[in-house]
């Protein structure tokens, strides 16, 4: 696996891969793997011929109250789970590589409306942040296809928006949400919790999955399902910041008349904010 740092590597090794006619898959990463992104990794390996990995702990996606340094940096044990999996290539930008200027001299990217929604409205910028780190890191590895997990379900429809919007000849795949067995959503956020509160956090799959049992049944209204089941993750512990029934395309509240539907949750474990979303058709 080629170790990346500068992006005049980047662009001469990507030179070689489109001489050499090879497509490229990309996965962009914020480091502190687990199975997810390596799950991310395998479906980037049966698309396309060469596989980058990106590793940048991205600034302007957190809050001024969100704690950017003391997320987790295990580069060492990232790199040797990439090169297990066969990636090509890790590209490791600093800071000062992907901001030069510093982030308020930054030329940024905004994809309005689904932005402000859900995860926006409740950390303002973030999604600006995210638009604007993968439309750059785009432009720096040029790939064919890139992967992103359906576990950041609202960050995967504000990319698609942005690919869509500013016509970027990139395919984007989702990827279906890795769990354990006890159906909690594997994320990196997860190893802030203790035992307890971990076992606790599984309440939110299985609220979920009833919700959906529900939806489908239509024999409560959606504000009395939503009620009971912001009862049952207060019943475990567990603090919502949002729970909501949505149109799965335009991640507006959904009416009655629809059909493709996403259960977003975000809720608040201890001070460890978890997200998870069911999709499904009623
Ligand atoms: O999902 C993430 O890890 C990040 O939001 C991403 C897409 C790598 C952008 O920093």
């Amino acid at each position: 696996m080629k170790f990346i740092e500068s992006l005049n590597t980047l662009r001469e090794t990507r030179q070689q891969w489109r001489t050499a006619q090879q497509r490229v898959a990309f996965v962009p990463t914020m480091g502190n793997l687990h199975d997810g992104h390596i799950e991310l990794v395998k479906k980037a390996k049966t698309l396309a011929d060469v596989v980058v990995v990106s590793i940048f702990v991205n600034p302007m996606q957190f809050g001024a109250n969100e704690d950017l340094d003391a997320y987790p940096r295990t580069l060492e044990a990232d790199k040797a789970r990439l090169e297990a999996e066969g990636v090509d290539a890790l590209f490791f930008p600093s800071a000062s590589d992907i901001y030069p200027h510093g982030l308020n001299e930054q030329t940024y990217v905004e994809v309005p409306g689904i932005s402000e929604l859900w995860c926006g409205a409740s950390r303002p910028g973030h999604f600006r942040g995210v638009a604007t780190i993968v439309c750059k890191l785009f432009n720096m590895v040029q790939p064919d296809v890139a992967c992103f997990g359906e576990k950041d379900f609202q960050q995967l429809r504000v990319i698609r928006t942005m690919v869509e919007d500013l016509s970027m000849p990139i395919e984007i795949v989702g990827v279906p949400t890795q769990r354990q067995e006890d159906g909690l959503a594997m994320s990196s956020r997860n190893g802030y919790l203790s035992d307890t509160q971990r076992q606790q956090a599984t309440q939110i799959f299985a609220t979920m999955n009833s919700m959906r049992d529900a939806l489908i049944a239509r024999i409560d209204s959606q504000e009395a399902i939503i009620e009971l089941a912001t009862a049952q993750l207060e019943g475990a512990g567990l603090k919502p910041d949002y729970l909501a029934v949505c149109n799965a395309r335009t991640l507006q509240p959904a009416s009655n008349d629809d059909n493709d539907l996403v259960i977003l949750v975000a809720a608040f474990m201890g001070k460890t904010r978890l997200i998870d979303n069911l999709h499904f058709i009623r």
